[in-house]
């Protein structure tokens, strides 16, 4: 089971929008739904756009490069049913939020 790593603050990531960051060596991407968070890969599968820039809605993580629709639970892409990414446990204590990322 992975441990998880203080990230960023709560008020770092406006709601409906995504931020990129680093964490154990790994680009994630941390999208907040309405005080909701989750982590996903920052790079977009399909030609390596960065998430963090995209927006989500209805836990639907969009690509701000070409568009490509992304499930933030599950990692599958809605656009092209071939790419996927990889999604990231994240937890909020005393306002900071936490994602487990796997040691590259
Ligand atoms: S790079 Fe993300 S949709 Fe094309």
């Amino acid at each position: 089971m992975s441990d998880y790593t203080t990230v960023t603050k709560v008020s770092a990531i406006r709601e409906g929008r995504g931020k990129a960051f680093t964490v154990n060596g790994r680009r994630i991407a941390i999208f907040n739904e309405g005080g909701k968070f989750c982590a996903v890969d920052n790079t977009c599968p399909h030609a390596l756009g960065s998430l963090g820039r995209g927006r989500i809605r209805g836990g639907i993580a969009v690509c701000p490069t070409h568009g490509y629709a992304y499930n933030t639970e599950t990692g599958e892409c809605q656009t092209d049913p071939r790419l996927r990414i990889r999604t990231y446990p994240v937890i909020v204590e005393d306002d900071q939020i936490k994602v487990a990322v796997e040691q590259m």
